[in-house]
């Protein structure tokens, strides 16, 4: 088949203005309605984002449509009167490539960038269907053989249907990626897609793929587009209605560091912070030493004696350690310590001196006045988040759950298998319905796991290993301004965002409102799938990161139809827009929307029924599982 022919029928214009890569084209006057036909198709003309070409020689030059407007327009613009002969059509064209056709191979040469520049009055062109689509396919390149291939289909190219548009997995999450768009776009269903893609992807004919992909799901919607694929993780179930099966996600505090561990029980802002503050670091180092073994557990009483009576609190440091490796000890590490431990070392230790009254030499009670000053609060403190319900996930004392590190991160990156086989690739930690001050820390310690996880691996196991870490809602952690929501994931997330890419861990972040993300996180991002945008804003915040030339193109964002989306970035072969492929429902995100037709159309609730939802509303529905040890550690 013969392509890139000169087809009179799909002229549609003359250059008039040369400017770089930018050229002006103004239409003929033949095209009346904006409709080209040819070989029984019917062509749009001036579409932004569409390709044209110009012909030079045997050289075909390629340009994207940015703009079509009349050419009174531009005169009103540059503030210059109106002729009465302004009623001519402009259209701007960016020009990305060149190409040779090559009719023998029956393959199009594609070189990206432009050196051979359109002459005024040259003639411009419509592609055909095809054309477009040996365009794209020639931009994502042939695959080798022998080399896993990261082109995975993602969806197929407007202009150009049956054109199977390939994401680069390699150069997509290389840097991190960012889906935006308003809601109901699409984004949630284009992650779904994308992630479906690398599930199903062979990077060679015989090969299958793992990808280790961690979702936080703040909406429990990704569940239902996985199924068996998935391993579910809730931190607890709020409000009592959890239908699936969800595991409890195991991340105890002791994965904290110090400062981290302190910032959890003092929190930030606290005056007297300082000897607060070291209260808990030495409790922290002390209960710490205990289970590496290498001091002995503090007094659990008063009345005991100290190992020096000028400092009471000079550790016990066991047989075969000295002080020396006291003084060495690494509190920030995530070793396990108890929290018993902790206690009675602030309680039985530190709120403790060598009476001079009372019996010569034991360790008796400062003065009440003397303990309630610093060390009630922070007992307090810790009294109440061991007994709240909500963070259990976390406070659970590791005396009582002994679980190791290599579990906790198994559940994020080991493998799981199903007793049918299913390899259940993707993680999702479902974060809806928890409070910000629990969502916020649950997702602060999954990103903060992650990263360390990937920063202690040698080079090979990272190459083995690369991790992806899907943030759906991205403005609540990288806000641009003030506090953000989940604030104690901020940090952890901005890490990833700056450092991540050196270790293996990959962002995909996914927002509606691209405006109110944090510039410099976005700015990170190398590939970008930007789906309808509505609003202003968040349209002039995408045309910041599309390449120069084409910021045009953010004018059709208002205009996609759900499931469109420009495509641009180290991910795309060449900034494009695309159609996302279609999932059936069992594969999709579940929706939130609500049919009220179908809803309306049965019985209400029965008055049993209502009872069930009124017992969620009004209380516990199984007694709370109270740690008895965390009772008794409330010390009034
Ligand atoms: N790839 C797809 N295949 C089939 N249907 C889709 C696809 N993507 C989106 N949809 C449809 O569009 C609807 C809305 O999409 P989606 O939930 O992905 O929007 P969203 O941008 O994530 O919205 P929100 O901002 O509310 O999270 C879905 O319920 C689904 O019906
Ligand atoms: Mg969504």
């Amino acid at each position: 088949m013969n392509y890139f022919g000169m087809i009179p029928e799909l002229k549609i214009g003359h250059v008039v203005e040369v400017a770089g890569t930018t050229i002006k084209v103004e239409l003929s006057g033949d095209v009346g309605e904006l409709t080209k036909n040819y070989d029984g198709r019917v062509y749009s003309v001036g579409q932004i984002g569409s390709i044209v070409k110009v012909h030079f020689g045997r050289r075909l030059i390629f340009g994207f449509v940015t703009l079509l407007r009349m050419r009174s327009e531009e005169y009103i613009e540059q503030g210059k009167p109106i002729p009465v002969d302004a009623d001519q059509r402009l259209m701007e064209i960016e020009l990305f490539a060149e190409g040779v056709w090559n009719g023998t191979l029956g393959n199009l040469e594609l070189t990206r960038g432009v050196t051979t520049y359109p002459l005024p009055l040259q003639s411009v062109h419509l592609l055909t269907k095809e054309e477009t689509g040996l365009i794209f396919s020639a931009a994502e390149g042939n695959h080798k053989l022998g080399v896993f291939s990261p082109m995975v289909a993602f969806g197929s190219y407007v202009g150009a249907e049956g054109t199977t548009c390939h994401a680069n997995l390699d150069k997509m999450l290389g840097l991190h990626c960012a889906v935006l768009g308003s809601t109901g776009s699409g984004k949630s269903g284009a992650v779904a897609a994308l992630i479906h893609s690398m599930l199903e992807h062979k990077p060679t004919p015989d090969t299958n793929t793992s990808p280790r992909i961690v979702i936080i799901d703040p909406h429990g919607e990704y569940g239902s587009a996985f199924q068996e694929q998935a391993v579910i993780y809730k931190a607890y179930d709020p409000i009592g209605n959890d239908e699936g099966n969800p595991v409890t996600v195991a991340l105890p505090y002791w994965l904290l560091s110090a400062d981290e561990f302190r910032t959890l029980v003092i929190g930030k802002t606290e005056s007297e912070a300082t000897s607060q503050n070291n209260i808990i670091y030495k409790a922290l180092t002390h209960a710490r030493m205990v289970h590496a073994g290498i001091v002995a557990p503090a007094a659990a009483r008063h009345g005991e004696a100290p190992v020096d009576v000028n400092d009471h609190e000079k550790p016990r440091v066991i047989n075969g350690y000295s002080f020396e490796d006291v003084l060495q000890f690494d509190r920030d590490k995530p070793r396990p310590f108890c929290l018993d431990e902790l206690y009675n070392h602030i309680f039985y230790v530190q709120a403790s001196r060598v009476h001079p009254t009372g019996p010569a030499g034991l360790l008796q009670p400062i003065t009440p006045s003397e303990f309630a000053k610093s060390f009630k609060s922070v007992l307090d403190k810790l009294a109440v988040l061991r007994l709240d319900p909500r963070i259990r996930f976390m406070m659970r004392n590791y005396r009582d759950s002994q679980i190791s590190l290599t579990e906790i991160l198994s559940q994020f990156v080991g493998q799981k298998t199903l007793p049918n086989g299913t390899s259940q690739d993707i993680r999702i930690i479902d974060i809806s319905g928890l409070p910000n001050e629990v969502a916020g820390p649950l997702t602060s310690m999954v990103a903060r796991l992650l990263f360390n996880y990937k920063v202690y691996q040698t080079q090979s196991e990272r190459k083995k290993d690369p991790v992806v870490l899907v943030c759906e809602e991205a403005h609540r952690y990288v806000p641009n301004k003030g506090e953000a929501e989940y604030a104690s994931a901020q940090n952890s997330i901005k890490r990833i965002a700056r450092e991540g890419r050196k270790y293996g861990v990959s962002l995909m972040l996914v927002s509606q409102r691209p405006a109110d993300i944090e510039g410099t996180v976005i700015a990170q991002c190398g590939t970008w799938v930007v789906l309808r945008l509505t609003n202003a804003s968040d349209q002039q915040q995408v045309s910041k990161f599309l390449p120069d030339g084409l910021s045009g193109m953010t004018r059709i964002l208002p205009n996609l139809v759900q499931q469109e989306a420009i495509f641009v970035g180290e991910g795309a072969a060449m900034p494009c827009r695309i159609k996302i492929r279609d999932l059936p429902l069992s594969k999709l995100p579940r929706s939130e929307n609500v049919k009220f037709a179908e809803g309306w159309a049965g019985p209400r609730l029965t008055d049993a029924e209502l009872g069930s939802v009124a017992l969620r509303m009004s209380g516990p529905i199984e007694p709370m599982q109270r740690d008895p040890v965390a009772e008794n550690a409330l010390p009034f």
